[in-house]
């Protein structure tokens, strides 16, 4: 019998998932779930043919210049990849590859919860019954702002931004976007490009960040650009903390320029900025926009189509290194 290729999954993942890739490989996997130091990551890639790592793993230059040569391929159990140093893998020859496609739903579903959450109040209501404190109805109680109708602002209209696009729509909201470049007719779908930021920033009654994280997005949301949002605009973030300046952010929401905010992703997770859990127009989760077992059983399954693409000697489909 052939020796089957070795991998090493970092983070424990789904059943259906380490399941598909026992199949198919000899998988060192992570069922306590522990997490890996960049020492420990460089130990345990001895021998392997293949690394499955996750969003927070250290895969940075000195990991990837340190692992061993039997490393033929980085595959993230993502679609974000900051995590990893693509020059230095690119430097090695080892090929990176993402999750594209399979988490879009998941993420704009997380996208509409923080937006209809944020504008209508979820933290304070929540918190009013699960914490007793509840003393009835009344008709001028913890009013929000409706979602219906409202403009939306998408900034990053790729996949996980389309879809927010088409379920922003069922919520008969008008969609316009900001994107490197203009999305085909097909793919704007009545949704309205603008060139510039600024004019997108200014009809924002709502604000979704959907980009990636990249020098040029890092802190992209800041104080300048909060000022030419709307009066009372709501800002959610499912992308990366990175994304946004949090001083700017609490600092809008503090004074009212912001009506709310709905955030499932920090800078510095799992910590977040404290200022956020006092304020009550803040609704917040622990990035879990792709924490669907749907889309987490298909980004293991499309981690195991890369591996072997990579095995057998094929491009792997989802390469961005
Ligand atoms: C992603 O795919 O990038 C999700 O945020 C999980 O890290």
């Amino acid at each position: 019998m052939t020796e089957r290729p070795r991998i090493l999954v970092t983070r424990k993942i789904t059943d259906p998932a380490e399941a598909r890739l026992q199949d198919l490989f000899d998988a060192r996997l992570n069922p306590e779930d522990r997490t890996y130091s960049a020492d420990d990551l460089i130990a345990l890639a001895d021998g392997m043919d293949g690394l499955l790592v996750a969003a927070g793993d250290p895969i940075n230059a000195k990991v990837i210049a340190a692992l061993a040569d039997s490393v033929r391929i980085i595959a993230t159990l993502s679609v974000g990849h900051e995590h990893i140093d693509l020059d230095a893998a690119r430097a090695r020859g080892i090929p990176v590859t993402t999750t594209p496609g399979v988490l879009d739903n998941a993420t704009a579903e997380m996208a509409m919860m923080l937006m209809l959450c944020a504008a209508r109040r979820a933290n304070e209501g929540f918190r009013l019954v699960r914490e007793d404190r509840w003393k009835g109805w009344t008709p001028t109680m913890l009013l929000g702002t409706e979602v219906t109708g409202k403009r939306l602002g998408i900034v990053g209209m790729g996949r996980i931004g389309q879809a927010v696009a088409r379920m922003a729509k069922g919520f008969s909201m008008a969609v316009h976007y900001h994107n490197r470049s203009r999305l085909t007719p097909e793919l704007e779908n009545g949704s309205i490009f603008h060139e510039e930021v600024d004019s997108l920033l200014a009809v924002s009654d709502f604000l979704s960040l959907n980009c990636p994280l990249t020098p040029e997005t890092t802190g992209f949301l800041n104080a300048e650009k909060i000022a030419k949002l709307p009066d009372g605009a709501v800002v959610v973030n499912t992308a990366r903390g990175a994304v946004v300046d949090d001083d700017a952010l609490i600092a809008a929401l503090r004074s009212g320029k912001l009506g709310a905010a709905g955030l499932d992703v920090f800078t510095g997770e799992p910590a977040a900025n404290p200022a956020y859990r006092g304020l009550d127009n803040v609704f917040v989760m622990p990035h879990l926009g792709s924490a669907t077992h749907e889309a987490r059983d298909a980004m293991g399954f499309k981690c195991a189509e890369n591996l072997l693409a990579v095995f057998e000697g094929r491009e792997p489909p989802d390469r961005v290194a």
